[in-house]
């Protein structure tokens, strides 16, 4: 049945047609319900949400920019990939310390399909419980430096099933504006009041505990450890201190920041000299540094044991398929043993920020460690910019709007331990090149012509 649009959905299409000089859409007339012998099936165009994406591809294609995403590699992609069959270096996979078909990583992988399979066929709490998953969890908790660990079958997953799970409508959540969308959506899902606070304004964390603590049964304080869109930190200690004073929580997502921060790549807490207990909820995923896909929670032994019991994405859903978590094990123990690693993907972070500096570019409040941004401002030319530098031989995927505030749409070099000095030179040089005829609107105006 067709539904009528909602005012604001039936407006954004319009206004994207207006801006493509089109006239506006006829409203959708909702049907008149009247049952017909043939079966029908629901038609998902008619949506403005898909109208809208449809609108958009169309931008692409009428503009020649083409579509950024969804690029198909031919392989494993490392620092190279095979796009098309042309070799790439690659500057947008987070295999930060290079594990990815590492092959002491590929043969625990291969050893557990031949032990347990490719799937432990159930819930852990039921019939899926395998020594592959006790031996990942407590890999986790001694590079976490926690008590213990739980880990899931997804990185967004585990955020939105823990936050879902520990906090209610009579909780209290206050996070950094650029918080990961996983922690957004659990927060949703928790019912909890929701606050906001500027980048990294501990003086607004402060604010937001002081005026809304009191009338909330728990308070939680979520940041990351390193931020995927800034890569920057947070100053861990301001926030054990304010968390002290404010009876809270601290969560840290540490997706980035594992394999990246500190001497031997334990995060944040290495980082800044910190004793990881302080901290309540370590969260990170497997599917970075870890070379595998999951997520996990360290902490303490209370808390996992709740977690295991309480959290929806644990107890209704399968176990972590035995390669996975064999695979991310491995990753660790590998990670643990060759710290050097961690030191070259240090070094090529710094690098890598210093060359872009050098030639103008605006990396925002990066740190030069996994993730650094080169930030363009315009969503549509940040995509030109990524598809020029494609036809270069760079692999730099765009992140636009709304993954970005508006105007904050950048390039984000994911860099890793991989990557050679010449790769790194010869991306940032490219970028220096091709970004002053993009915001020029040469390369605009050309690619429109065909030319
Ligand atoms: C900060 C952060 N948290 C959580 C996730 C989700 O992890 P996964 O991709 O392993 O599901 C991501 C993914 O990029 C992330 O950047």
């Amino acid at each position: 049945m067709n539904r009528p649009r909602s005012n604001s959905a039936q407006e954004t299409v319009d206004r994207v047609r207006q801006a493509l000089g089109q006239s506006p859409a006829a409203q959708v007339k909702p049907s008149s319900g009247t049952a017909t012998s043939e079966r029908r099936e629901f038609d998902f165009t008619t949506l403005p949400e898909y109208e809208i994406l449809k609108i958009w591809k169309a931008v692409g294609d009428l503009t020649r920019i083409g579509n950024p995403f969804y690029r198909l590699h031919d392989g494993r992609a490392g620092n190279t990939t095979s796009i098309d069959g042309r070799t790439i270096t690659n500057f947008s996979s987070y295999d930060y310390l290079g594990l990815n078909g590492h092959p002491e990583v590929a043969a625990a992988a291969k050893a557990a399909i031949d032990c347990f399979g490719t799937s432990v066929s159930a819930s852990r709490l039921s019939a899926g419980e395998r020594q592959v998953h006790r031996d990942l969890e407590a890999a986790l908790a001694r590079m976490s430096g926690t008590e213990d660990a739980i880990a899931f079958v997804s990185g967004h997953g585990t955020n939105v099933s823990v936050i879902g799970a520990l906090l209610g409508p009579e909780d209290l959540i206050v996070a950094d504006a650029v918080i990961h969308n996983s922690i957004v959506e659990g927060a949703k899902l928790s019912g909890a009041k929701r606050v906001l606070c500027p980048h990294n304004d501990l003086d607004a964390f402060e604010r937001a505990l002081r005026l809304n603590r009191a009338r909330y049964r728990r308070a939680l304080i979520v940041v990351e450890g390193l931020y995927g869109m800034d890569g920057d930190v947070p100053d861990l200690a301001g926030l054990i201190k304010l968390k002290r004073r404010y009876d809270a929580w601290l969560m840290v997502d540490e997706a980035h920041a594992t394999g990246a921060l500190g001497l031997t790549g334990r995060g944040v807490a290495e980082e800044q000299g910190i004793d990881p207990t302080e901290v309540e909820i370590w969260m990170g995923t497997l599917s970075k540094t870890l070379a595998a896909a999951g997520g996990y929670i360290a902490g303490s032994r209370a808390l996992i044991e709740l977690l295991k019991y309480t959290s929806p994405g644990f107890v209704y859903s399968v176990g972590l398929s035995p390669p996975v978590a064999a695979a991310a094990t491995a990753a660790v123990e590998v990670m643990e043993r060759e710290p050097w690693r961690a030191t070259a993907l240090r070094r090529n972070g710094r690098a890598l920020l210093e060359r872009a500096r050098a030639r103008g570019l605006n990396t925002g409040l990066s740190i030069g460690a996994s993730v650094v941004p080169v930030i363009v401002g315009s969503s549509p030319q940040t995509v030109m910019l990524s598809q020029h530098l494609l036809e270069r031989g760079f692999n730099v995927v765009p992140a636009v709007f709304p993954g970005v505030a508006e105007n904050q749409a950048r390039l984000r070099f994911f860099v890793t331990s991989e990557h050679t000095q010449g790769q790194i030179e010869a991306a940032i040089d490219a970028v220096a090149e091709e970004l002053p005829k993009i915001l020029s609107g040469a390369s605009f105006v050309s690619t429109i012509a065909g030319r």
